[in-house]
């Protein structure tokens, strides 16, 4: 599964058209770099094209993804630590998800569905007990 969820409305996002970085972290401690080439955006891979969780896979980053990318469970819950002002707004089912996430914040988001237009360098806060799901699910 992966891309986007024909039930719902998308948010509308800006695909990126200059590099950027993303940092992702756990719990405040650096898991990963991702250096997003706007013209070799990951064309496969779960959750929406141009979204976090698509970066964080394809470099290797694991980030749980029950329903596998569309936006129908609360398991990518990330925290944009930095950069949230140059992701999409987020649509009303993703607050609906995000919503049902432990330790919500407010620049909480759905890494399957959140979306940089590149203007920013971001970092992303993976909370530890979406990564211990991850372990105790092998
Ligand atoms: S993976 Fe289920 S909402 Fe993102």
């Amino acid at each position: 599964m992966g891309g986007d969820n024909p039930y719902i409305d998308q948010a509308e996002a800006t695909l990126p058209t200059k590099a950027f970085k993303i940092t992702f972290t756990a719990d405040g401690s650096p898991i990963g770099e991702v250096e997003v080439d706007p013209s070799a955006l990951p064309e496969r891979g779960d959750g929406r094209k141009g979204s976090l969780l698509r970066y964080a896979h394809a470099q290797g980053i694991e980030i749980d993804h029950a329903c596998g990318g569309v936006c129908a469970c609360s398991t990518c819950h990330v925290i944009v630590r930095q950069g949230i002002s140059s992701c999409n707004e987020a649509s009303e089912e993703e607050e609906d998800m995000v919503d049902l996430a432990p330790a919500v914040e407010p620049d909480s988001r759905l890494a399957c569905q959140c979306i940089p237009d590149g203007t920013q360098d971001l970092v992303v806060d993976v909370p530890s007990w979406n990564r211990n799901a991850v372990r105790e699910g092998g």
